[in-house]
């Protein structure tokens, strides 16, 4: 029989402290990220945080289920109170006054951005893409055979940077055949914020070349200063009226299992093609994903303040680890995310990275899963405890000393 992960006693947002993690507890929760991989590895993977449920989250849910109806809720006709509330978040957070009306509820973000791709863009066109790119919008293009006009990432002496030049001259070579921009705002998995700037660029080639703009700004509330989030959309109402923004409260909240998110239609023909469509067809959220997400955004600003504060720690906590074991392994400290892009390449490993880590018994995201560009690389997951933290690069670099190098690796 499973064990139940007994929960934490919930404590009020601002006494949270996110180094408190018990090992056995997260080694007894029943989701992916600790299960997989068996119980003797520690959980470096999957985007889920080892914290538990956000305590306002946790008592509004509790509240919902005691008062007694999980019955249709009163919103199915005219839209769940997520619209308004997300309209308000984003005025409030990032000076972006979106429309209630155009707002959808969809289960998660990658359905609403394969059901906008689908509607809207033709079947072998091309769809723009920063690589390396979180893996699902991989899958997305080669299952519904959008092949990818790729942006990738360089790093330079600032961080990782796309060569938006380089995008505009493949665009026009494309000669038309890209049709949506697929924008990944912070990126995962680089953590790269993209400045206002370089969004202005990607929209001026949006409108040259008559993009659709689809824009994952999941990580939005995770970004660390003096970088600062800014939606595509709000930069002005020509690209508004080309983009669709997604988002939802998972990430930020640690609530992917409750299946909610929203898609904002700003774009006319993307919201006709969606209310051509039979209402059923896109699933209906449920009324406790809801609750969870309105409760997230309502109640969890002071928890979610508590929470970046102790990431920006963990992610310096990462970069000493890293340099006092590990200092051949390339780290640019994400400007968003809890999730580090790290480059092992100069350690010039016999097997994959990955694999050598998870024998060693550390499980962190395998790089090519992230395009070809991630050969050589692997994503670690750094939302948990300091301890938990220290562990996993401990295991790290034990796995890494044993491991074998190539027979053509060079000394430096
Ligand atoms: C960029 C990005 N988009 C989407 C998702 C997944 O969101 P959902 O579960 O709502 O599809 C993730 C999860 O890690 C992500 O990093």
């Amino acid at each position: 029989m499973a064990v139940e992960p007994a929960s934490p006693a919930p404590s009020p947002a601002a006494e949270v402290d996110f180094d408190a993690l018990d090992l056995a507890w997260l080694q007894a929760k029943p989701g992916a990220k600790w299960q997989r991989h068996g119980p003797d590895r520690l959980a470096a993977w999957v985007a889920d945080m080892d914290f538990p449920t956000p305590p306002p989250v946790v008592a509004a849910l509790h509240r919902f289920v005691d008062a007694g109806d999980l019955g249709y809720p009163d919103w199915l006709a005219a839209g769940s109170p997520l619209r308004a509330l997300f309209a308000e978040r984003m005025a409030a957070r990032f000076d972006w006054s979106p429309e209630p009306q155009h707002v959808r509820e969809v289960c998660d973000v990658v359905q609403g951005l394969q059901w906008i791709l689908h509607l809207t863009t033709p079947v072998d066109s091309l769809v723009a893409l920063h690589l390396p790119a979180y893996p699902p919008f991989l899958d997305t293009s080669s299952t519904m055979a959008r092949p990818i006009l790729s942006i990738p990432a360089e790093r330079t002496a600032s961080g990782w940077a796309f060569d938006h030049d380089r995008f505009a001259t493949d665009l026009a070579a494309a000669g038309g055949r890209c049709r949506a921009l697929l924008l990944c705002n912070p990126q995962n998995p680089t953590g790269h914020v993209f400045t206002g700037a370089e969004l202005e660029r990607l929209a001026a080639l949006a409108d040259e070349h008559d993009l659709l703009v689809i824009s994952d700004e999941i990580h939005a509330d995770l970004v660390y200063r003096p970088a600062h989030h800014v939606p595509i959309a709000a930069l002005d109402p020509a690209i508004a009226a080309r983009t669709v923004t997604l988002t939802s409260a998972t990430k930020a909240f640690n609530l992917a299992g409750v299946r909610c998110a929203v898609a904002h239609l700003g774009a006319e023909a993307v919201r006709h093609a969606w209310e051509a469509q039979p209402r059923h067809l896109f699933g209906v959220v449920s009324s406790l994903g809801v609750e969870a997400t309105r409760a997230a955004w309502e109640d969890g600003g002071d928890w979610l303040d508590a929470l970046v504060a102790h990431l920006d720690r963990n992610r310096r906590l990462l970069g000493s680890l890293l340099a006092a074991s590990l200092p051949e392994i390339g780290y640019v400290p994400p400007e968003a995310t809890y999730l580090a892009w790290l480059d092992m390449r100069a350690l010039q490993l016999a097997d994959p990275p990955h694999t050598v880590l998870r024998d060693g018994g550390a499980v962190l995201s395998p790089g090519p899963d992230f395009g070809p560009q991630g050969v050589g690389f692997v994503r670690l997951n750094f939302a948990t405890s300091a301890a938990v933290l220290e562990a996993l690069v401990a295991r790290m670099a034990s796995a890494v000393a044993r491991a074998p190098r190539r027979a053509d690796a060079t000394t430096a």
